[in-house]
This record gives structure tokens, sequence and C-alpha cells, in this order.
């Protein structure tokens, strides 16, 4: 299961990157196939970590489960940015402050990810 959520987020980050530069391209049809690719993405990457959060929580041999808490929430907040980042290039809007969040986030999450839970 977490190879198939490493490899499903993994695959959300390019596509978002993808999606982002066909917005700016105005590759109207490219990015709309796109966006609809990564938000079946969103469900990939909101199950498979659902369900490692739900064999986390359900572990009574795990005490402290802050940090998984923290991580999942973190995972949601990215689905969230990503989703608002492209919204606002599709209308041709952009605001810095979104990236600055999307930024710290991607890095707290890796950081989640890798460093504290291992
Ligand atoms: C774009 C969004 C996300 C990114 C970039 C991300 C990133 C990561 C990373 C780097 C790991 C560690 C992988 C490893 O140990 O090999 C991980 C594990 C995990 N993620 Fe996510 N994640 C995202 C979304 C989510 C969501 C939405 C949830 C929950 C609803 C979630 C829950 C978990 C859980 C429970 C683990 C297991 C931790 C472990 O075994 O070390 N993630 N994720």
């Amino acid at each position: 299961m977490i190879h198939a959520h490493v490899t499903s987020w993994f695959l959300g980050l390019v596509l978002f990157f993808v999606t982002y530069m066909l917005y700016k391209k105005n590759a109207e049809k490219k990015s709309k196939i796109f966006h609809m690719i990564l938000r079946v993405l969103y469900l990939a990457i909101l199950a498979t970590g659902g369900h490692l959060l739900a064999g986390y929580l359900t572990d009574p041999g795990i005490v402290n489960k802050g940090p998984i808490i923290i991580k999942g929430t973190l995972g949601i907040i990215m689905i969230g940015l990503m989703e608002i980042i492209l919204v606002q290039k599709k209308r041709g809007e952009g605001r810095l402050l979104n990236w600055v969040f999307f930024w710290v986030s991607l890095l707290l999450v890796l950081f989640y990810g890798y460093a504290v839970l291992g």
C-alpha cells in the first residue's frame, strides 16, 4: 500500500506541474484532460493514504498518533492547494501566496513522511 501511495502522489505532482504549464500556454483541451486525470489521482492518493492512516490509527502498538495525523492533514492540504492553484490559473489569476503555501506544505509533508515517520 505504501508503494501505491508513493506512486500516486509522485504521479500526481508530475501531472500537477504539466497541467499548470498547459493552462499557462492556454492549451484548453489538453489541460482539461490532464486536470481530469489528476483529479482521479487525488482519489488514489486519498484512498491509499486513508487506508494507511486507518491502519496506523487502529494499531494499539502505536501510542503517539500525532505525527501521522499531521502527515495526513498536510496531504489533504496539498491536494486542496494543487486544485486551488490550477483553477486560479485556468481563470487567468495567480496568487503568489498559494505557491508559498504549496512549497511549505510539500517540504513539511516530505519531512513528516520520510524523516518523522520513516
Ligand atoms: C500530495 C499529497 C501527499 C504527499 C506528497 C504524501 C507524501 C507521503 C510520503 C513522502 C510518505 C512516506 C513514504 C515512505 O515512507 O516511503 C507518505 C506516507 C503516508 N501518507 Fe502520504 N502523502 C500525501 C497525501 C496523503 C493523504 C491525503 C493521506 C491521508 C489521508 C496520507 C497519509 C499517509 C500515511 C498514513 C502514510 C504512512 C506513513 C509511513 O508509513 O511512514 N498521505 N506520504
